[in-house]
């Protein structure tokens, strides 16, 4: 088995009358959520993007085009499971072994959430919660308007002969 690195990030403006969905998680009574044209999750783009670049396929801009009016208000989940069985083409098996993200967000306030986005996140992954670390930063007020998740991933993975010669 092979120990791979992913990472990705994403940012989102936020706006009233948008919902905050992050992790899968929707965080009610928020003021302001995440102007997107799916349902602007953050961290699952974040961390869909740190599984394809795992294996450098790419972004998920590239599967899921922000222009394509089929995408729009989609469930960030689908994309994630889309990105699973995407490495799946790439691997013979992968373990993801756990993952770090940091939410950056000056308000609402997140940890009576951090369970519940754990909670969501390891089931969308089929991993136990103590393998899914969640960090939640303010901006210091740098950055009100404006939500961004940053996440890494390490994985293990028996690689398909044709891939060997990337490791
Ligand atoms: O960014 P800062 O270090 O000031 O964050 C202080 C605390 O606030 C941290 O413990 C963090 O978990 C929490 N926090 C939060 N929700 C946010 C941002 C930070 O619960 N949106
Ligand atoms: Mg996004």
């Amino acid at each position: 088995m092979n120990l791979r690195i992913g990472y990705g990030e994403d940012s989102h403006a936020l706006a009233e009358g948008r919902p905050l969905v992050i992790g899968g998680v929707t965080v009610p009574d928020s003021p302001l959520g995440a102007v997107a044209h799916s349902d602007g999750d953050v961290l699952l783009h974040a961390l869909s993007d740190a599984l394809l670049s795992v294996f450098a396929l790419g972004d998920i801009g590239h599967y899921f085009p922000p222009s394509d009016e089929r995408y729009k208000n989609m469930d960030s989940a689908r994309i994630l499971e889309y990105v699973l069985l995407e490495l799946l083409k790439h691997t013979q098996t992968f373990q993801i072994q756990n993952l770090a993200a940091v939410i950056t967000l000056d308000k609402p306030k997140l940890g009576s959430y951090r369970e519940a986005i754990q909670a969501r996140v390891a089931k969308l992954l089929d991993l136990e919660q103590q393998n899914v670390g969640i960090t939640f930063k303010t901006s210091e007020g740098m950055a009100t308007g404006h939500i961004q998740a940053r996440v890494t991933v390490l994985l293990s993975a028996a690689l398909l002969a044709s891939n060997k010669g990337r490791g």
